[in-house]
């Protein structure tokens, strides 16, 4: 889960990562008391939405920068009335932009260097990576692919934790001793502040792109990137209050809240199936068998082993309903979920939806007889499967012979 910078850099402040001061706005009337809270002088205006590269972006008419410098604070009323209700493309949004619905009035910091530093997730090394480059400010996969060693990675023990030598080490691996010995002092007590919020906070990623040294010599975070790991949602109940629904995918959505794991992909081929494993060998398959004749899954869905029959119509409808679907594969292993009530959920939303394209069905295990008669009175057109080879084969087929798109 995303949330916006200005939301990030409420948790820095909690942590005592420091951040210059700010304050958000989603309306006119607000920008009035937002920036009364502010001091007077060079503030920037910053469009709030979740996709980097703002500062480079444009406007749908035109405007250009979705972060801009203020002389004033009248200025910055006036820049901010620009950008909010506009829409805002940058090289992360595709070509439809993003609406601003929020902006962030933050004090304009005299700035001596730009840095970029990062905490997210090894997952191969299965512990958390630290990510510093002397090169802040621009886009960090350029920086990893002209200039890899301008990268300094540090992987951290999670039952140690982070060590002050290792804060120090990247210290001076950004020359950071050039600035006195305060200013490695200032990143070491950010470093520590920043890995508990990654930590306590259970993130995925924490990115500050620009951290800078400013002329003083301290060090502040600029800019603030924090996305959290959906699997601890269980635990904090506060990220619901944060989440922007406006900045979602809506079929994902969709499915969260029928208590479904789905998440959407570029593919073709729908695919109905339960557990995250399965789920996850499905699309395997499918890729194997369809992927150099451009058949690849639409999405993942996961409808879990104790799914109710509205649950599996809820999934098999969104599937429907999506226009970039050629073929649906339903591949269902009935352990703890029973194979009739797929068989009624598939049956229910194709009758209120219709199906105008092949689906291919495999069964397995629970009440799987069942499952097969309800599915052979539907008088659906339906193609049944014996494996999961099987079945990649029939959908590969199906989709080509569709035409593929
Ligand atoms: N408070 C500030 N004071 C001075 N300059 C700032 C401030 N905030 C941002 N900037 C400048 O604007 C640039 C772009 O801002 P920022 O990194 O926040 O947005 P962005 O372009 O969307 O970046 P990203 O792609 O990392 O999200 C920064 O690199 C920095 O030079
Ligand atoms: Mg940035």
């Amino acid at each position: 889960m995303n949330i916006h910078e200005y939301q990030a850099k409420a948790l820095f402040e909690k942590y005592g990562v420091p951040v210059p001061k700010g304050a958000a706005a989603k309306t006119p009337e607000e920008f009035i008391n937002a920036l009364a809270d502010l001091p007077e002088g060079p503030t920037m205006v910053k469009s709030q939405i979740h996709a980097g590269g703002r500062g480079k972006g444009t406007f749908t008419d035109g405007y250009k920068g979705g972060v801009k410098f203020c002389k004033t604070k009248t200025e910055a009323k006036e820049v901010a009335a620009r950008m909010l209700g506009n829409t805002l493309v940058t090289i992360q949004t595709g070509p439809a932009g993003r609406k601003v619905q929020t902006i962030y009035f933050t004090v304009a910091s005299d700035i001596k260097k730009e840095y970029y530093l990062a905490i997210l997730l090894d997952r191969a090394a299965s512990r958390p990576v630290i990510v510093a480059s002397t090169e802040g400010g621009v886009e960090i996969e350029k920086v990893a692919h002209d200039t890899p060693e301008k990268i300094v990675t540090v992987h951290v023990d999670p039952t140690v934790g982070l060590a002050g030598y290792q804060s120090r080490e990247l210290a001076y691996a950004l020359g950071l001793e050039k600035y006195g010995k305060a200013t490695i002092a200032h990143f070491g007590k950010l470093m520590s502040a920043f890995y508990e919020l990654f930590v306590k906070e259970d993130c995925s990623l924490c990115e500050i792109n620009p951290l800078v040294v400013l002329k003083s010599g301290e060090v502040v975070a600029l800019d603030a990137k924090v996305d959290f790991d959906d699997n601890a949602e269980f635990r904090h109940p506060e990220w619901d209050k944060l989440r922007d629904e406006a900045e979602e995918d809506p079929t994902e959505l969709e499915a969260k809240k029928a208590g479904l794991n789905y998440v959407s992909l570029d593919g073709n081929v729908g695919c109905l199936v339960n557990g995250a494993g399965l789920a996850m060998s499905t699309m395997d398959i499918i890729k194997h068998v369809g992927a150099e004749q451009g058949v690849t899954p639409a999405n993942f869905l996961d409808v879990g082993g104790g799914a109710t029959q509205e649950q599996v119509t809820k999934a098999f409808k969104m599937i429907l309903k999506s226009p970039k679907v050629r073929a649906i594969f339903v591949n269902i292993f009935g352990g703890i979920m029973k194979c009739d009530v797929v068989a009624t959920g598939v049956v229910a939303a194709a009758k209120e939806l219709g199906l105008a394209v092949p689906l291919v069905v495999r069964l397995e295990g629970t009440n799987v007889e069942l499952g097969r008669k309800i599915l052979n009175e539907s008088g659906l057109k339906i193609e049944a499967a014996t494996t999961m080879a099987d079945g990649a084969r029939k959908i590969v087929a199906a989709v080509v012979a569709g035409g593929v798109k």
